[in-house]
């Protein structure tokens, strides 16, 4: 029986986990896909309720757990909090302690969304790419500090990398890569800082075990050019944490809207699955939410945690087919199609998961 620990967390979180759950129950009836799950604090609700934004309790959950589901954590209500005591330090919390190194955000276009996309349609043909992210060091974990100086206040993040971190991301960069189109481009900012020329060594270093994949590398600035210059060029883009970050919302909106992006974080142990977006405090409590990114992610953990890859397909091929019913949440809406709320997208996807399912 697998054990599922389920954090909500804040703004949107609870309104798409719960479909994303009404989801995965559809898989268990027709794919004898048994599980529990167990609710924890993470974020802004588990202040509320502890003081603390990754309590103790919910890191035993998900170390005991086989895979974590997670919403999104924040909102303007803990924004004044010191950094330390922020909403977001749990989720930087929660990926430290399952050491969740490698971030896998696959991005594809979507064709009944071509349309509302702000490139030209001929531009997205083709897109098919993961970011790979390096998720536990650089910017977020480095030393960083505050003090006052003549004159004022001087604060500081710093960022780290060693060779063994980038190794083990370059080697999951690689090995996906190897099962797709065989291309990788490094990001990174070689030009300036020391710790990309030492990605950037690394990366070749261990792109000599990988002959048979092509290896590019590209300055940040560029890549983000890039993206939305020539878009299909990209297979697998390798970086680190804050450029992974930043390029993988630029890159959502080849695939229609950061509301479709799912994600997977990977370590040893337990992964975590999340859409790649926030908690969307401007549209919370709506019934305005794209569930779509999370209820993806339920896919990729099926796929990558359970080896269920049928299944997974099952859930893709059905949110499919309610987009070519032309049924869409305010992100990824446009004239001609049928505007829906959150729960009405999940309802969707659900008839159409047991449409599949039956036959
Ligand atoms: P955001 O991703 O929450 O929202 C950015 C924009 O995209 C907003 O206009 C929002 O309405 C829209 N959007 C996001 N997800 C959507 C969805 N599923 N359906 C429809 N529209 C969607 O980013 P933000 O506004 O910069 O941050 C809000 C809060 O979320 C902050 O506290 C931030 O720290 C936090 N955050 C959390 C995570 C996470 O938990 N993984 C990720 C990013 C941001
Ligand atoms: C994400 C988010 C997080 C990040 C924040 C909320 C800490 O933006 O998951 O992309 O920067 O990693
Ligand atoms: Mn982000």
């Amino acid at each position: 029986m697998v054990k599922l620990a389920v954090l909500p967390g804040d703004g949107i979180g609870p309104e798409i986990i719960e479909q994303a759950l009404c989801v995965l129950e559809v898989i268990k009836d027709k794919y004898d896909f048994t599980y529990t799950t167990q609710t924890g604090l993470l974020g802004g609700a588990a202040i509320d309720a502890t003081g603390e934004p990754f309590p103790e309790e919910t890191k035993e959950l998900v170390l005991q757990s086989d895979a974590v589901l997670l919403g999104a954590v924040g909102g303007p209500k803990w924004d004044q909090l010191p950094g330390e005591k922020r909403p977001e330090k749990g989720l930087l919390g929660i990926r430290k302690a399952l050491n969740l190194y490698a971030n896998l955000r696959p991005v594809k276009c979507w064709p009944q969304l071509i349309q509302q996309s702000p490139l030209k349609n001929e531009k997205l043909a083709g897109v098919d790419l993961i970011v790979v992210r390096e998720l536990i060091g650089g910017a977020y974990f480095g030393k960083r500090g505050q003090e006052a100086i003549l004159g004022g206040i001087k604060a500081y993040d710093t960022i780290e990398y060693s060779t063994p971190e980038i190794a083990r991301i370059a080697k999951v960069a690689f090995s996906l890569a190897g099962k797709r189109r065989k291309i990788v481009t490094s990001v990174d900012k070689a030009n300036v800082l020391d710790t990309s020329r030492l990605w950037r060594k690394t990366v070749e270093e261990i792109a000599k075990d990988y002959p048979e994949i092509n290896l590019n590398h590209l300055y940040v600035d560029n890549c983000a050019m890039q993206l939305c210059l020539n878009p299909a060029q990209f297979d697998i883009i390798v970086t680190e944490n804050m450029f992974g970050d930043i390029l993988s919302d630029q890159a959502s909106v080849l695939g229609g809207s950061l509301g479709m992006l799912p994600s997977a974080s990977i370590g040893e142990g337990p992964a975590l699955y999340e859409p790649a977006h926030g908690s969307a405090p401007d549209i919370a409590g709506q019934d305005k939410a794209n569930p779509l990114a999370t209820i993806l992610s339920v896919a990729m953990m099926l796929r990558i945690s359970f080896n269920r890859g049928e299944a997974a397909l099952a859930i893709e091929k059905a949110v499919s087919n309610v987009l070519d019913q032309g049924l869409r949440t305010g992100d990824i809406w446009s004239p001609g199609t049928q505007l829906v709320g959150t729960r009405a997208m999940g309802e969707a996807v659900r008839k159409e998961l047991r449409k599949i399912t039956n036959n």
